[in-house]
């Protein structure tokens, strides 16, 4: 086949693909509801897309380490303050916000937030099309890592320990 032949039908497949992308839109019969779930296709491409861009994004950072009881407790206060609604703690199962929240926001208390860079990304910028807020205009970096160093020991924590250290007074 000549090129010019191989390119007119490459261009019309796309432009016939894009057509019906549009109208697909137009149509309105995607169901954008958060008490229904994504298709699977729909959910694998935001999944896709969500991870590489954290990832390509985040390697880079510096880690901050906190390991000072100060630090990790004013992290605790925080997190009690403005994450448990969403993400649960030790000692709390449920919420009223979650229970409606689609992509459900993960159990902080149940899973391990691995690498600190790519918490710390999604703490600081959150996550679109999600209910995860960008904490970045509310927190500094600092704030943040202390966040982040408290979550990261959420998973081994009793809710007596949780209670304790969330309630100390700075
Ligand atoms: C209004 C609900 C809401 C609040 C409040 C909230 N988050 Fe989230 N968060 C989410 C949702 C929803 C996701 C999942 C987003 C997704 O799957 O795309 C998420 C994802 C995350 C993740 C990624 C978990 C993983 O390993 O994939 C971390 C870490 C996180 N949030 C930390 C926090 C911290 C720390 C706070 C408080 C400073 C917080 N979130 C407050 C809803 C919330």
């Amino acid at each position: 086949m000549a090129p010019a032949r191989v390119l007119l039908i490459v261009a019309a497949t796309l432009a016939a693909l894009a057509a019906g992308g549009g109208l697909f839109i137009e149509s309105g019969s995607y169901d954008i509801r958060a008490d229904d779930h994504h298709t699977r296709l729909t959910l694998s491409i935001i999944e896709q897309l969500r991870e590489r861009s954290i990832e390509v994004r985040a390697r880079a950072i510096p880690v901050t380490a906190v390991d000072d009881p100060a630090g990790i407790a004013a992290g605790a206060r925080q997190y009690a303050a403005l994450c448990a609604g969403c993400h649960l703690a030790p000692g709390i199962a449920k919420s009223a916000i979650r229970a409606g929240l689609y992509p459900h926001p993960p159990n902080l208390s149940q899973e391990e937030v691995q690498p600190a860079q790519r918490a710390f990304w999604i703490v600081k910028h959150g996550i679109k099309m999600s209910a995860m807020p960008a904490w970045g205009k509310t927190l500094d970096d600092a704030a943040t890592w202390e966040i982040v160093a408290f979550v990261r020991k959420l998973p081994s924590m009793t809710p007596e320990s949780y209670r304790e250290l969330s309630a100390t007074t700075p």
